[in-house]
């Protein structure tokens, strides 16, 4: 890495993604370092998912619990099917939305050389082929499958910016791919494939209609009990800001910040962002998490959260508020 296309803030480093960062990136991963890089829905820790120690850099810096299994990220449908079993529904949701933000919780091959420690020993995977270019150029340069679970430390609220992830975990990284703003701004929607029907394990980036429509068959979606989460990393409090939040504000308080979406704003002096003034839940996803992350530093009493319609992307939005709004 070179000072002119990086610059350093004590141990951290954050470098635009040039053909020869994300080459010294590559390098690092092999080496078994950590690395985070941007995805279209959120940047991600990443580390070689192949080598135990990697992996363990990667629950360390998280402090996350080890119960709770990564996302292995690949270039291609291709290499995703040589990791785990792709059949049937599971290869049409592939075909049709990888590269996208769609993870899918396969069988494990029985040569899968995945880390155990990545799956938490559980004998299915969660697999992912990103979209966004600065990854797919890291994947291709790296030639190693990539554990990259989302760049903040455990239950804090998902990096869309690089900035975020310095200020989390910028001490724990050998570098920080700078790729801009993601353009998702949710994480990746998470499927189980490996029964009958695909089970939405996780809301996010693709809609549960898109994933029926796909499958051509009707799609659940997992509540599971807070204590026994369908998927392992659903704990019922997840990307927390710590000031506490306000559901369904109608009205503001004195001391508080808003959240506001569309254009008719309840009367209120204190600090706002809108999520979309337009009331557009593509954009209110792109916006959520860097406007959780900027409310909460505001020094309000709480946040209040206006209410967002519970309808395609919105579905996703709500999940996240509503577990941010979960008291710790
Ligand atoms: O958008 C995303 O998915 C981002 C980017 C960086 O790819 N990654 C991400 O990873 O959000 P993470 O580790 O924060 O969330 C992974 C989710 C967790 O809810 C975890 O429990 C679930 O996937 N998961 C992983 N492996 C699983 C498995 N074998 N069975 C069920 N759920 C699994
Ligand atoms: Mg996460």
């Amino acid at each position: 890495m070179r000072a002119s296309r990086s610059y350093h803030n004590g141990a951290m480093t954050i470098a635009q993604a040039t053909p020869e960062a994300i080459a010294d990136a590559a390098a690092a991963l092999r080496r078994g370092e950590l690395v985070a890089f941007p995805t279209e829905t959120v940047y991600g820790l990443g580390g070689d998912a192949t080598n135990p120690r990697a992996v363990a850099a990667i629950f360390e810096a998280k402090g996350r619990p080890r119960f709770n299994p990564l996302i292995v990220h690949v270039p291609d449908v291709a290499a995703a099917a040589r990791l785990g079993r792709l059949t049937g529904h599971g290869e049409r949701l592939a075909a049709a939305l990888w590269p996208g933000p769609l993870t899918l919780v396969l069988q494990r091959q029985k040569d899968c050389p995945i880390a155990d420690l990545a799956t938490a020993g559980l004998a299915t995977l969660a697999v992912r082929v990103p979209a966004h270019p600065i990854a797919q150029a890291l994947l291709a340069k790296a030639a190693v499958p990539l554990a990259g679970p989302s760049a903040n430390r455990s239950g804090h609220v998902s990096p869309t910016i690089a900035a975020h992830v310095a200020a989390d975990l910028g001490d724990r990284v050998a570098m920080i791919l700078d790729g801009g703003a993601t353009a998702v701004g949710l994480e990746s929607t998470v499927v189980d494939v490996t029964g009958d029907a695909p089970v939405i394990l996780r809301r996010g980036g693709v809609t549960r209609e898109t994933i029926a429509r796909v499958a051509g068959m009707p799609v659940e979606v997992a509540t599971g009990a807070a204590d026994r989460p369908a998927s392992p990393g659903m704990l019922a409090r997840h990307y927390a800001p710590a000031t506490l939040l306000r559901l369904d504000a109608k009205e503001v308080h004195d001391g508080e910040a808003l959240l506001a979406f569309g254009a008719d704003l309840p009367i209120h002096r204190g600090p706002v962002i809108n999520l979309s003034a337009s009331g557009d839940l593509t954009e209110a996803a792109a916006n959520l998490f860097a406007a959780l992350r900027t409310l909460d530093a505001a020094g309000a009493t709480a946040i209040a959260a206006m209410p967002i319609p519970d309808t395609g992307l919105g579905e996703a939005i709500n999940d996240r508020l509503r577990r941010a709004a979960t008291p710790s």
